[in-house]
């Protein structure tokens, strides 16, 4: 995951649309291996706020961060509920990661809706939607294709931008992945 940290990652991240001193939430970070290079996308002007219901995924990041040299990750530890803990409009991107098929769909929707009130308009929902029935079917996306995804985030409000096919971080290792990106209006 070396590369993917250092330049693989932040290419990515880049390719989507982050840049220097964004302010990004990567909802479900675990270990962080979004928030790392998000952070360096940023870099020190910006801010990427780390948010996970796990204490310990937390602390293996902020060791992980100081690692790399990476000081604009902070890291947030929720109760495992929907609700992001930052002012209305005032952040630019939020990831979802490999996350949301831990959550039924009412919470998902809660989720979309507590996304497009942090984020400021024009700001970017990015959503990596996996184990629908394209990948290793699990939990609640079992019988739901990448579509279903993409058509309950716009009942949610957000603007569809675009399905990018891109080789990704996944658990530890990098695989081919589709990724979901919209707008808030
Ligand atoms: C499979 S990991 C994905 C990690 C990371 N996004 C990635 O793609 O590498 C899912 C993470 O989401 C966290 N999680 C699940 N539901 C959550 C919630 N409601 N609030 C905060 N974290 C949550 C879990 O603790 C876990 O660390």
């Amino acid at each position: 995951m070396r590369r993917w940290h250092q330049s693989q990652g932040v290419e990515f991240l880049e390719r989507i649309g982050i840049r220097e001193g964004m302010v990004v939430v990567d909802f479900g970070c675990r270990v962080g291996h979004y928030s790392i290079p998000a952070g360096k996308a940023v870099g020190s002007r910006g801010c990427v706020y780390a948010v996970d219901k796990n204490r310990r995924a937390l602390v293996t990041l902020a060791q992980s961060s100081a690692r790399h040299g990476v000081r604009s990750v902070r890291t947030i530890r929720n109760d495992g509920g929907t609700t992001i803990d930052l002012p209305d409009s005032s952040v630019d991107c939020v990831l979802l990661y490999d996350i949301l098929h831990m959550m039924e769909k009412p919470v998902r929707m809660a989720l979309y809706r507590d996304v497009a009130r942090v984020l400021r308009s024009g700001g970017l929902l990015s959503v990596h939607p996996s184990h629908t029935d394209a990948f290793m079917p699990n939990k609640y996306f079992a019988g739901m294709a990448i579509e279903d995804v993409q058509h309950e985030i716009q009942d949610a409000g957000l603007l569809y931008q675009a399905t990018m096919w891109w080789r990704i971080s996944h658990d530890s290792g990098l695989m081919d992945s589709s990724v979901l990106n919209f707008r808030k209006r």
